[in-house]
């Protein structure tokens, strides 16, 4: 995973740093060498796209050129960015159309993993391949060898390793769990060799997947200790697995021996590899703890605005009519004529359902009631919010994250303060969820 097609300012110090990244078809051998090559829609012609690495307090400039023959937008996904540079169409952008391109310049306020993917028909664009990992380090963090970025997705392919294109908007995925995958790649390719520091090593995983939530464990029930979520420091606690929604992330120490260390993926109940990790003796100091200055506590929520979800929908669930283009519709009928199947508060979802009108700086809570049969990880653009999880069990953890894995049946309250102005998208990472309905505006002004 090299950055190809990266133009490197001379220092690492706090500066500009500028990347030129293509989107176009391109194919890539996601199956055995023997095997036919995949088609897919790549940036700067690789899987994951080029790795963007910065520091905190850059501005991160990219050059963007589409020359794929549909239109297209780049999200970065964590940052809390300038709304006119997040990338969702029609609402902060217009989409870029075939052969055009757009600069997106913006600071770095925060240091953490995160990654970028195209945010114009998700559901097709991030399958075919349209994203990749940035990470923003502090000054002293050590890069290489002890800190490792792995990328994971899960393609649907066919027997050809070509992807399976006759089921793109398929009704069964939509209302259902989404595009789910049949071949795990991570950095785009199967169960890769990952040279790796022996001793004590940073591992950034990001799922990259239309729908899946995918699990991962080390070998020999190693512990892996969470360290950040989401791009954001936690305080840090052991798992022997972590599951990942669609678009989360997590980063984990672990203490690697020379020689291979397993890294598999279990959210099947099989193991399947998902990389090998070779340890070599390395002279790198070990990775220093994260500072994580720029974020904030959790907000007191006395007298903060509640914004009620009411998420219905989906297979087996209990939305009998919903309101689409201003008219009520049976559920019936919006699948069948307009691929919709998911509702915020009785009304399907898209760019232009607003939620809430926020004020700057105020205290905000979505409380989310997930009343479906599903799971959904639902996603706040602009904002990091604090949510006492129970992604690690029942008892609950209070962090801060961009994306939170809801269990059928949960209420969750995502509190945040409303400090960066601008109409920002909440929506299921579910890529088919989201085009299905789930999926609304807040307007911070
Ligand atoms: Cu990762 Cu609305 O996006
Ligand atoms: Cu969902």
């Amino acid at each position: 995973m090299t950055a190809l097609t990266a133009i490197p300012l001379p220092s690492l110090a706090a500066g500009v740093r500028r990347y030129a990244i293509t989107a176009a078809p391109a194919t890539r051998h996601l199956g055995p060498t023997d095997r036919p090559a995949t088609n897919l829609w790549l940036y700067g012609g690789i899987t994951p796209g080029p790795m963007i690495e910065a520091r905190r307090g850059d501005e991160l400039e990219v050059e963007f050129l589409n020359n794929l023959d549909v239109p297209t937008t780049m999200h970065w996904h964590g940052i809390r960015n300038l709304n006119e540079m997040d990338g969702v169409p029609d609402l902060t952008q217009a989409a870029i159309e075939p052969g055009e391109s757009f600069t997106y310049r913006f600071p770095l306020r925060d240091a953490g993993t995160f990654w970028y993917h195209a945010h114009n028909k998700g559901w097709e664009q991030l399958a075919r391949g349209l994203y990749g990992p940035l990470v923003v380090r502090d000054g002293d963090e050590a890069a290489g060898a002890r800190d490792i970025t792995l990328v994971a997705d899960d393609w649907r392919l066919d027997d050809e390793y070509q992807l399976h294109e006759d089921s793109f908007g398929s009704l069964m995925d939509w209302s259902h769990q989404g595009r789910l995958g049949n071949w795990l790649t991570v950095n785009g390719a199967t169960d890769p060799d990952i040279a790796v520091a022996s001793g004590p090593v940073r591992l950034r995983l990001i799922n990259a997947a239309n729908a899946r939530t995918l699990a991962f464990r080390l070998g020999d029930d190693m512990p892996m200790r969470v360290i950040a979520l989401d791009g954001a420091p936690c305080e840090p606690f052991e798992v022997q697995s972590i599951r990942l929604a669609p678009a989360q992330r997590v980063d984990i120490m672990a203490d690697l021996d020379q020689g291979i260390t397993r890294l598999e993926e279990v959210s099947t109940g099989d193991a399947i590899g998902a990389a090998r990790l070779v340890g070599a003796p390395d002279e790198i100091t070990t990775p220093q703890a994260i500072a994580g200055t720029d974020w904030y506590e959790r907000p007191d929520i006395t007298g903060a605005r509640i914004i009620d979800i009411h998420m219905q929908g989906g297979a087996m669930g209990n939305l009998e009519t919903a309101m689409f283009e201003g008219e009520t519709l049976p559920l019936r009928q919006l699948a069948q004529e307009h691929s919709k199947l998911w509702a915020f508060n009785g009304v399907v979802g898209g760019y232009d359902h607003m939620l809430a009108d926020l004020a700057l700086g105020e205290v905000a809570v979505l409380r989310v009631r997930n009343n479906t049969r599903w799971e959904h990880g639902m996603h706040l653009h602009g904002h990091h919010f604090w949510v006492n999880s129970r992604e690690f069990g029942e008892a609950g953890r209070n962090v801060l994250r961009d994306t939170y894995l809801m269990a059928p049946g949960e209420t969750a309250d995502l509190v945040f303060i409303a400090d960066n102005p601008g109409l920002w998208l909440f929506h299921c990472h579910m890529m088919e969820h989201h085009a299905a309905g789930m999926g609304g505006v807040i307007s911070v002004a």
